[in-house]
């Protein structure tokens, strides 16, 4: 695996998952520097990266604090030694609940609660490992999945919270997922700051109430800016501006495109060209994908392992490379075991991506 390590890109076997570690520095900077200037922490959605590598390059430029969707991410990213970590997501059930604890005991990890049930089941696996859990209540701000409404059910939760022995209620998570990938920017952001009227609302009501909230989280890559700077929100937590795919970069096209997968074309007519990559290596949520630097051929159909891509290929090679960039970064992420960071058209690091095609 590391024999490909300093490897020029036409030097590769293909596909091949590659990452320009120049567009995903630049990415971070922008987010890391407006989070700054905003007096804002940006925690990094790890669901996006899988890879404890990236992870790993994250926080050496400055990205200490990661969010998950899944215990097995978080698992990953405290074995890379990233202890800061905000689980996004309901933990539900004795096993995954012992699993958490486990986790508690090495890494500072919160979770998203929504129900009473699940508060005392994390109570009492917590109890019984001797561990105290940062929790944070999930509010449904408009996106309609899990979450608890704000105001008064939040209030009454946070409040059960206080009561629970092994548990500590840290704060509010409230994401705007129904709004990432509109395309009205006015629309959204009158959207997203309703949004963020409720869950700092449920802030200052649980306040009033005496019980300290130091941690109000939220917004993504097509919301940050709403969320960051805006006045009671702590944290914003974005994932897919770090990599990028076609659909965020048509409403988002201040961050790079830095997730592709090189491809070679393997069978042409003068209409089309097929390359070696399909929906198995291309995730096909959220639409087509792109050929990065050709945007005059289309891809039409992607089948398991073939792209079919339209254009005048009368004189394209059998062999010849392309670098398609994906619809859905994360989903992407989630296929492959390996990707390859490149710079200046050489490969400069390899990574195993640990948390790819694990739910649990
Ligand atoms: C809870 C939560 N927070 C934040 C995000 C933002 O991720 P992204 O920036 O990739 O849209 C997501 C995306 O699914 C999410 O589920």
């Amino acid at each position: 695996m590391s024999s490909l390590a300093g490897q020029p890109l036409e030097a590769l076997d293909t596909p091949q998952l590659l990452l320009d570690l120049d567009i995903i520095d630049a990415n971070l900077r922008r987010m890391f520097d407006a989070g700054e200037k905003r007096g804002v922490a940006v925690r990094t959605h790890f669901k996006s990266l899988k890879c404890a590598g990236l992870a790993r390059y994250i926080h050496a430029r400055g990205g200490r604090t990661f969010l998950c969707a899944k215990l097995n991410e978080a698992e990953v990213l405290a074995d890379a030694g990233l202890n800061d970590i905000l689980l996004a997501n309901q933990v539900v059930g004795p096993i995954k609940a012992r699993r958490l604890a486990d986790l508690a005991k090495r890494a500072q990890v919160r979770v998203c609660v929504d129900q009473p049930e699940n508060i005392e089941e994390l109570s009492a696996a917590m109890q019984q490992a001797g561990v105290t859990l940062g929790v944070l209540v999930e509010v449904d701000i408009g996106m309609a999945r899990c979450g608890v409404a704000p105001g008064e059910p939040a209030l009454a939760l946070a409040k059960f919270i206080a009561q629970q022995r092994g548990l500590r209620f840290d704060g509010l998570q409230g994401y705007d997922g129904h709004l990432q990938l509109l395309d009205n920017a006015e629309e959204k952001r009158a959207k997203a700051v309703h949004g963020l009227e409720q869950l700092v609302g449920t802030r200052r009501l649980i306040e009033k109430a005496g019980i300290p909230v130091r941690v109000v989280t939220g917004a993504g890559t097509g919301t940050w800016e709403y969320a960051a700077g805006y006045n009671g929100v702590t944290e914003i937590q974005p994932g897919s501006f770090v990599l990028m795919d076609c659909a965020y970069h048509a409403v988002r096209p201040e961050f790079g495109c830095a997730l592709t997968i090189l491809c070679s074309v393997i069978s042409r007519r003068p209409a089309w060209y097929v390359l070696d990559a399909g929906s198995k290596a291309i995730s096909k949520d959220f639409g087509s994908p792109l050929i990065k630097d050709h945007a005059r051929e289309k891809v039409v159909k992607l089948s398991e392992e073939h792209a079919k891509v339209e254009c005048d290929a009368a004189n394209l090679k059998v062999g010849a490379r392309r670098e398609v960039i994906p619809a859905h970064c994360c989903a992407t992420m989630n296929l492959h075991r390996q990707c390859l960071g490149v710079r200046n058209g050489k490969v400069e690091t390899v990574w195993p991506i640990e948390a790819s095609g694990r739910y649990d």
